[in-house]
């Protein structure tokens, strides 16, 4: 990238690569320079014109330099899943980064979180506990900080929706988590970005939930998913007990598919937010997401590259 270049700069910490991080290359692409700090090389980075930085947070000392011109930092980096030591390594990494930001010119912070969760996860879980020591460590840095915590995120690629329309149209049934009553309200990946980008240009500090724009009780969506890939709901049901454990053997198993922690959280019935307010087009609803995802399962097309930052 030219250093005539006039775009201010975003150093994108976890890089374009991740469900986010594709959808916040394609929002500030046309007006940000990205340098992108992450692990693993990516084509579709670098078809996007962004400069990657390969670093693993974790162990990476060159912060200052990583920094330097820098106008805005967004955070994306975190793990699904983990063992205490693995989220201990990259938090006090970014400790590091936060440490050198004060120290540098940069005019903003953002951060990406979860939003709340039962008492026992926030007080155990290293995925939350971790999340939330750097979330106040940003909050008392006296940086231009904004925190966005998204509820449940839709689109190509996502590890939930997605995931679980290709297992509904694979079986023959699918689990019900206890009731099904409690609520959830997807939010669009790219309206996230959206909220990101909007996020930068302002000067608020402060820490925002996010949700899609209309919550659903869990079991209204998941028939809705059925009905989008022409299939009659049938559950195999589960208690509330019986489903965190299903979860654990999951897990158990080495499967990504599904972690108990997720299962507790989602009967815990804290995921259904409120619609997110500020942005300044109406928030994407889920129904035609999964009507696109089901239309291509059952025409037997391939997944949307994701690859490709693509939207829907
Ligand atoms: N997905 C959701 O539904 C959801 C909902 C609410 C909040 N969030 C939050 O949103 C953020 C982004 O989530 P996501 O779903 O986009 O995650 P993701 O797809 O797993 O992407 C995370 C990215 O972080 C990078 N990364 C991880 N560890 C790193 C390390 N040690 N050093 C450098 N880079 C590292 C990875 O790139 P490399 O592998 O190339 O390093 C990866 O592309 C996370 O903070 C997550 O907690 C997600």
């Amino acid at each position: 990238m030219s250093t005539a270049d006039p775009r201010p700069r975003l150093l994108l910490v976890g890089g374009g690569t991740g469900l986010v991080g594709r959808a916040v290359v394609r929002e500030f692409g046309a007006d940000y320079q990205i340098r992108s700090l992450h692990r693993s090389a990516s084509p579709a980075e670098s078809q996007a014109g962004v400069d990657w930085w390969p670093a693993d947070i974790a162990t990476y000392t060159e912060w200052d330099r990583a920094l330097a011109d820098v106008d805005v930092v967004l955070n994306v980096a975190w793990y699904r899943w983990g063992k205490s030591k693995l989220f201990a390594g990259l938090h006090a990494g970014l400790e590091r980064m936060l440490d050198a930001a004060r120290r540098s010119n940069i005019r903003r912070f953002l951060h990406i979180s979860v939003p709340d969760a039962p008492a026992e996860l926030e007080d155990t879980l290293p995925y939350l506990t971790y999340k939330r020591q750097f979330d106040r460590a940003l909050g008392e840095s006296g940086l231009s900080y904004a925190i966005l915590r998204p509820t449940m995120l839709f689109g190509p690629g996502d590890r939930l929706l997605s995931v679980m329309l290709r297992l509904m149209h694979r079986y023959p049934v699918f689990p019900m988590f206890g009731s099904g009553h409690y609520h959830v309200s997807p939010i669009a990946v790219p309206d996230l970005a959206r909220a990101l980008h909007l996020a930068a240009a302002r000067d608020a500090r402060g820490t925002q939930d996010l949700g899609g724009p209309q919550r659903y009780e869990y079991r209204v969506l998941t028939d809705r998913m059925f009905q989008a890939l022409h299939k009659r709901p049938r559950y195999w049901s589960f208690s509330d007990r019986g489903s965190v454990r299903l979860a654990r053997l999951v897990q158990s198993l080495g499967s990504s598919l599904l972690y108990a922690y997720e299962v507790d959280w989602l009967l815990s019935d804290r995921l259904g937010l409120p619609p997110y307010e500020q942005l300044d087009r109406p928030l994407a609803r889920v129904e035609s997401f999964l009507d696109q995802e089901a239309e291509n399962l059952r025409g037997g097309r391939p997944r949307v590259d994701i690859t490709r930052f693509a939207s829907y």
